[in-house]
């Protein structure tokens, strides 16, 4: 850990741990002490609270989240060879992985999104070299996307250790599929409002036609980011559940498409059926649960297309939800535009009652709720939020809670009391930048 930083247990990929940022001129002095020579570029990426719109993005259905000013921090200089080492203050391990064909360590629970983004700089940047050093004070393994964070923060530092040029939008794209490399098949909100966010505003992003608006954080509002006490790690089974769940949305889809005779494009995604016909009341009829294998019965569809991750095998047998998943996933994309239309005319309540709203589907349709993130919403609104739900993937993990500034302390304090911390107080702040 560097000077500055404050001690905490030891540190574990996939575990909560909070450290405080340190300065560029401390993060120059603990690269310069491991390696010998300063870095050749260092950035800051943020890490993220969803304010609504959870579980949509893979359906390129919209969301609307903010970045935080708590993230993760990557120093990188170009190194003879073709080996990129890593180390880091916030995370055990100290993964040195081949550049031209990098596989995870699996000791090093962070290794696979270092080596995702490896794969994903491999044909602008082959067989070069990079030392790296990782710092931070966001809570891994909590859904506040350090995961993305830091292969975001990966790949704009090496692309600018190596003098690769890289658009906003390539550091996104690339990010995206490198973190899908580690196994979860998750859409693009991460990646994108880590680059894209402003201070002051959260992002309106929509995937399909590609689009992002700010939408101003109205006076009155504040937020708190708190953790329910269970860890929420990618990988495991929260990435099993999550895939499922994609899944599902899939089969949903081409079983809506199919009912109201509507010619599927690829990749299939619930976009293209919301908003038609009835397909708001079909989806009340569709199977609880069906695997890939029976939707494709019967619906002239190659089951691969169902199925299709880009990494791993997915069980063709495997029964998955399909109803309540594509219900919670419609219903949501609407909030997500009263929420908006609610924060542009600064109707607090309204806006409050949408995330409730949010909660209650993520936990009675979606399924991806834990008992203790139902009480620390509980108790977050009881102390005067206007509103609280998880955001991020779920299955544990943090908790947002939209309140009046008036009422942060209580609001902190209750979260703490139902779930034992942390919980603080987040700010709608700027995206990706170098420092
Ligand atoms: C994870 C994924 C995102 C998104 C959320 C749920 O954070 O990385 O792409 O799907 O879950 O909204």
């Amino acid at each position: 850990m560097i000077a500055g930083a404050a001690r905490l247990p030891t540190p574990r990929w996939g575990t909560v741990t909070l450290v405080s940022a340190p300065s560029l001129d401390a993060i120059v002095s603990a690269f310069a002490a491991h390696y010998g020579e300063p870095p050749a570029a260092a950035f800051h990426a943020p890490g993220r609270v969803n304010l609504i719109g959870e579980h949509t993005d893979y359906s390129n259905l919209p969301v609307l989240p903010i970045a935080i000013e708590r993230g993760i921090t990557v120093a990188a200089c170009p190194a003879e060879g073709a080996l990129v080492e890593a180390f880091s203050s916030n995370f055990e391990g100290a993964p040195a992985l081949a550049c031209a064909n990098p596989s995870a360590d699996a000791a090093i629970p962070w290794s696979p999104y270092l080596a995702g983004a490896l794969r994903e700089l491999a044909d602008l940047a082959p067989s070069r070299g990079a030392k790296l050093f990782i710092d931070g004070d966001l809570p891994a393994g909590g859904g506040l996307s350090s995961s993305s964070a830091l292969t975001v923060g990966v790949i704009a530092a090496l692309a600018a250790a190596w003098d690769v040029r890289l658009t906003p939008e390539e550091i996104v794209r690339r990010a995206v599929i490198a973190e899908r490399h580690a196994g979860v098949e998750s859409g693009g909100m991460d990646q994108e409002v880590i680059v894209f966010a402003t201070a002051g505003a959260a992002l309106r992003i929509d995937f399909d036609p590609a689009g992002r608006r700010l939408v101003l954080v109205p006076p009155g509002l504040a937020f708190v980011a708190a953790y329910s006490g269970d860890d929420a790690p990618k990988a495991g089974s929260a990435r099993d559940a999550y895939n499922e769940r994609v899944v599902g949305a899939r089969i949903a889809t081409a079983m809506l498409a199919d009912e109201v005779g509507l010619e599927l494009e690829h990749p299939i995604t619930l976009r293209q059926v919301a908003g038609v016909d009835v397909v708001d009341v079909l989806v009340d009829g569709l199977p609880e649960r069906l695997s890939a294998t029976e939707a494709a019965h019967g619906i002239d569809l190659d089951i691969e297309q169902l199925v299709r991750l880009t990494s791993g095998r997915f069980d063709h047998q495997l029964k998955v939800p399909v109803r309540r998943v594509a219900r919670h996933i419609l219903r949501e994309a609407e909030r997500v535009d009263q929420a908006e239309a609610a924060l542009l005319a600064g109707d607090l309540p309204a806006f409050g009652r949408l995330l409730n709203e949010s909660h209650d589907s993520l936990r009675g349709d979606f399924g991806c709720s834990t008992p203790a993130l139902d009480r620390l919403c509980a108790a977050m609104r009881k102390a005067g939020a206007f509103g609280a739900r998880l955001t991020g993937a779920g299955f544990g993990g943090y908790a947002l809670a939209a309140a009046p500034p008036s009422a942060i302390a209580a609001v902190i304090e209750a979260a703490i009391g139902a779930a034992g911390g942390p919980a603080f107080e987040v700010h709608a702040s700027g995206g990706l930048c170098r420092l």
